[in-house]
């Protein structure tokens, strides 16, 4: 098969994590017999310096044009007092509803290689910790006016957290279905002892669900969710949420995982377009030193693989080729534990195209 991959590399540890993803998906091209071209984007910071401009059109035009679109990650200290509409972020927000991408999917689960790495003990962790956050992308706080005014001599911010029926919904439909593939079970989070929009996500939640017989609804406030997932991880299949609640419990789930290094994420919209990246940041602390953990972005390039364009098997052996690196004790810095042997950012990278096999 022929794929046109966008590739933003981005800013910080981006570059050199996006570098083993590419090497990963050329060994597989080689392997299964397909052909994946590049074009490269430039978003965020790197895109702010070059052009003045996070995100423009041209690369927005590349990125929609293209088969899907693989990110390393945006952002550092260098823009943090750059105006808010040309802020990094801005870019990567700006592309997620460019591109239509609604539904952000995060798996949490532990690699039974890395249980020692997670902050919760083990009689916890060995229940087992294997749901999904799908998160709506490109409504809700994010997206409602921002703006900062001068009222009687002190300013006033106001951010607005706006949702429709419709929203709500094609994203409610991504949970149930999203379930209906797993154990059908899906918890819907949100805030409905105060806010509004709440209160109309649980109304559609529980609309939708007579359309589901087979899957289980379960109402969760998120306060309750943030201590439930440390609580009793085992308890979640799918967790369905908006926007800023699903940023928030989305890095808790991953931490609890051992590391957020380790955690891809797919961003799909009604096409097969979409938008592939780890759900960690920049790391601009880390940056340029090889010791960043390129497994995050390599299994996103796995789920772009499986999700994108049909090509489970290719998937399939890229998980195994990381489940066998880890087996034989090689682990990043984010990851290590006793006994295991420290590996870089790139050396990781050369260890998965050698254990990736047909
Ligand atoms: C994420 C990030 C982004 C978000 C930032 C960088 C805008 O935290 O993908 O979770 O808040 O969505
Ligand atoms: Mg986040």
């Amino acid at each position: 098969m022929n794929k046109n991959i966008a590739v933003i590399r981005g800013d910080g540890i981006g570059p050199e994590i996006v570098e083993q993803a590419l090497k990963v998906l050329d060994k597989i091209a080689e392997l299964f017999g397909h052909n994946f071209t590049y074009s490269d984007v430039d978003m965020g910071g790197c895109a702010i310096d070059k052009w003045g401009d996070p995100l423009p059109k041209e690369m927005l035009d590349k990125c929609i044009n293209s088969d899907s679109v693989l990110l390393g990650a945006v952002g550092g200290d260098k823009w943090n007092d750059v105006p808010a509409h040309m802020r990094p972020e801005k870019g990567l927000l700006r592309l997620r509803a460019g591109m239509g991408v609604y539904s952000n999917n995060r798996p949490a689960k532990i690699w039974k290689q890395l249980a020692d790495a997670s902050p919760l003990k083990s009689s916890i962790v060995d229940k087992g910790i294997d749901f999904i956050i799908v998160r709506e992308l490109i409504g809700g706080i994010y997206f409602g006016e921002h703006k900062t005014v001068e009222e009687n001599q002190e300013k006033v911010a106001t951010d607005v957290l706006s949702y429709s029926e419709k929203e709500i919904e094609r994203i409610g439909r991504i949970g149930f279905e999203t379930a209906r593939k797993r154990n059908k079970r899906l918890c819907s989070v949100e805030k409905s002892n105060v806010l509004d929009s709440s209160r109309l996500w649980k109304a559609v939640m529980h609309r939708l669900s007579a359309e589901y017989p087979d899957v289980e609804l379960l109402d969760m406030l998120v306060d309750n969710c943030a201590m439930q997932i440390v609580k009793n991880p085992a308890q979640f299949d799918v967790i369905v949420t908006e926007n800023m609640f699903g940023d928030i419990l989305s890095d808790e789930a991953s931490m609890i995982t051992g590391s957020i290094g380790m955690i891809p994420s797919s961003s799909l919209g009604d096409g097969t377009c979409g938008l592939y990246e780890p759900i960690h940041g920049s790391a601009p602390d880390i940056a340029g030193q090889d010791i960043a953990n390129p497994i995050g972005t390599i299994l996103s390039a796995a789920m772009m693989l499986k999700y994108g364009f049909d090509m489970e098997k290719e998937s399939n052996a890229i998980e195994n080729a990381v489940s066998d690196v880890l087996d034989k004790g090689y682990r990043c810095a984010d990851i290590m534990s006793d006994g295991c042997k420290k590996v870089g950012c790139s050396e990781m990278g050369r260890l998965i195209i050698e254990n990736l096999h047909k």
